[in-house]
């Protein structure tokens, strides 16, 4: 690992850039474009949206505005929790090609797997019609790449009893202090790619004391700590900021190395930000 352009490589073969921008929470117009320009600037080269963000036409635009080659970019969108369905599915991957202003997406992701509106009808089979859309999708090139997001073991399982091409992401949320380990050694057996979202704990990491002793006995601030030891982790974090000098602090993470005994000290944190919500419960 040397630089924020380094690749992990997925189940298919796709070369991924080991840490993707953030862009949830960041609103549509000037700040998006401006954040995106700053990461681009900043030499990150994988941008994280989704349709529930509001936010693709602004990414879109600050992409073609920025001059970088598509094929130097690695976009990843998500499909939103509407659109659990083949054809409404087939619809939104559209969608966020027009609103992106592209031809394909390095990586597409079911955002959620049991969105409230679908629990009471066949979630299970509405699940398994979407990932046949992003299939067929991905058999056309329109995705160069498919994954899921927020998936625990046994949704991979519903996906199992019908899929033809095996997932190749799952962003989950992972931070000091929520670290799922039987779920993250399940996706690494299966050959899936954890991507790691709020990696700082959507900011309620810079607290932490703990951290904090850390990051000054390495001379890093605790953003770079947190990101760093994702990555000895084999993990792909997706910091978000708004900010262009935080921006560039989040992409400094490779003139050092966590210790054993710090990667055990914030292995063993419990809790500091919360857990994440049960996607079989969450109110959307
Ligand atoms: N798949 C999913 O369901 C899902 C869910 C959540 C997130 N995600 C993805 O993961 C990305 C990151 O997660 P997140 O948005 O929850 O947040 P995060 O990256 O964990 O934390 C972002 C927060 O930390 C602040 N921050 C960032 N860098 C900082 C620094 N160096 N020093 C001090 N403060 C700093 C940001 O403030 P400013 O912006 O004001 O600088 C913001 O408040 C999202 O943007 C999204 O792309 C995916």
């Amino acid at each position: 690992m040397k630089s924020l352009i380094d690749t992990y490589t997925l189940n298919n073969g796709v070369k991924i850039p080991i840490i993707g921008f953030g862009t949830w929470q960041t609103p549509a117009g000037a700040i998006a474009k401006v954040a995106v320009k700053s990461a681009l600037s900043s030499g990150y080269r994988h941008i994280d949206t989704a349709e529930m963000y509001g936010n693709e036409k602004s990414v879109g635009l600050a992409i073609k505005e920025s001059g970088i080659s598509r094929s130097s970019l690695f976009i990843t969108s998500k499909l939103d929790n509407y659109a659990h369905s083949y054809e409404k599915a087939t619809e939104a991957i559209n969608k966020s090609l027009e609103d992106l202003q592209v031809s394909y997406l390095d990586l597409f992701l079911i955002h959620w797997p049991n969105p409230k509106a679908f629990r009471d009808e066949e979630w299970e089979k509405h699940l398994q019609d979407t990932w046949r859309a992003l299939e067929d999708a991905y058999k056309v090139g329109k995705l160069k790449a498919i994954g899921v997001s927020n998936f625990k073991q046994h949704h991979f399982d519903i996906l199992k009893q019908t899929q033809t091409i095996n997932p190749m992401v799952n962003q989950i949320r992972v931070c000091p202090g929520d670290y799922n380990n039987k779920l993250i050694d399940y996706c690494k057996n299966e050959g899936i790619l954890v991507e790691a979202y709020s990696p700082l704990g959507t900011g309620k990491i810079f607290k932490d004391k703990t951290i904090k002793l850390i990051a000054e006995k390495n001379d890093k601030t605790i953003a770079q700590i947190c990101l760093r030891w994702s990555l000895q982790h084999g993990l792909l974090p997706l910091p978000k900021s708004i900010h262009e000098d935080r921006i560039e602090e989040n992409s400094h993470l490779f003139d050092f190395e966590l210790s054993t005994d710090d990667m055990t000290t914030i292995d063993k944190l419990e809790g500091i930000v919360g857990y994440v919500a049960d996607p079989d419960l969450a109110e959307f």
